[in-house]
């Protein structure tokens, strides 16, 4: 529940897709678990599903098409406008699929974080759940991380870990790790705006302590 009398942090939003874990944030904050409210969700695609989560929602939508800007520096320069002007607390990237410059990256650095479905530093990249069954590791799972300059590298604040059974389909594998997503990111936004979460150099802090990091699997490059 959220700490009586705190003023709801704000968030901006970005989505590329579905926004299932958009949906779950919304929720989270319309239950009072989540002691935040979303100003606006941006997505860079028009046909976002998320977008509607968003508008029956009655959340404020901006669709920024990155084909329509002829370089990478130049779309997050316009994002990073558009989002400055909602004043966010803390950028969420739910399933924002862009490559983000540096430039912007810094902007944002230690109130960006970004939902990763795989138990980092494992797997960083595309396809993850196929990845996972093809190296025969025996658990995967969905990271939520600082986001830093270094790709899908940002210090982890929030994971959840599922055994991989040997009759997992990506698909299969897909479903039970977004189902823990919608639990574990509502929950790291929500330590971010009761101010129990930082980042600390390139470490991540709940609580004061440090989140510990895991080891690469041995057969992760
Ligand atoms: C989620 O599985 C999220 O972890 C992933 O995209 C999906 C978005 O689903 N993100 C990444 O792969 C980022 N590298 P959603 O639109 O239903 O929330």
């Amino acid at each position: 529940m959220t700490e009586a009398g705190q003023t709801p942090l704000p968030l901006v939003v970005l989505i590329s897709g579905s926004g299932s874990n958009l949906q779950a944030i919304i929720d989270a904050c319309a239950n009072g678990q989540v002691n935040a409210e979303i100003k606006a969700v941006i997505s860079n695609k028009a046909d976002a599903f998320g977008l509607k989560r968003a508008q029956r929602a009655n959340i404020p939508t901006h669709v920024l098409d990155h084909s329509l800007f002829g370089n990478r520096q130049s779309f997050d320069r316009a994002l990073k406008k558009l989002i400055d002007g909602y004043q966010p607390g803390l950028l969420v990237l739910a399933g924002f699929m862009r490559i983000l410059t540096a430039e912007f990256v810094n902007h944002y650095l230690g109130r960006m974080l970004n939902i990763h479905p795989s138990l980092l530093p494992n797997f960083q990249g595309l396809n993850t759940h196929q990845r996972a069954i093809e190296s025969g590791v025996k658990q995967h799972g969905v990271s939520v991380h600082f986001v830093t300059p270094e790709l899908d590298g940002g210090p982890v604040v929030n994971r959840a870990i599922i055994d991989v059974d040997s009759s997992d389909t990506t698909e299969s594998l897909g479903k039970r790790v977004l189902a823990e997503e919608h639990k574990i990111y509502p929950e790291a936004v929500s330590w971010f705006a009761n101010g129990r979460l930082q980042l600390n150099g390139n470490q991540a802090m709940l609580d004061g302590e440090p989140v510990p990091a895991l080891e690469k699997y041995a057969n992760e490059t």
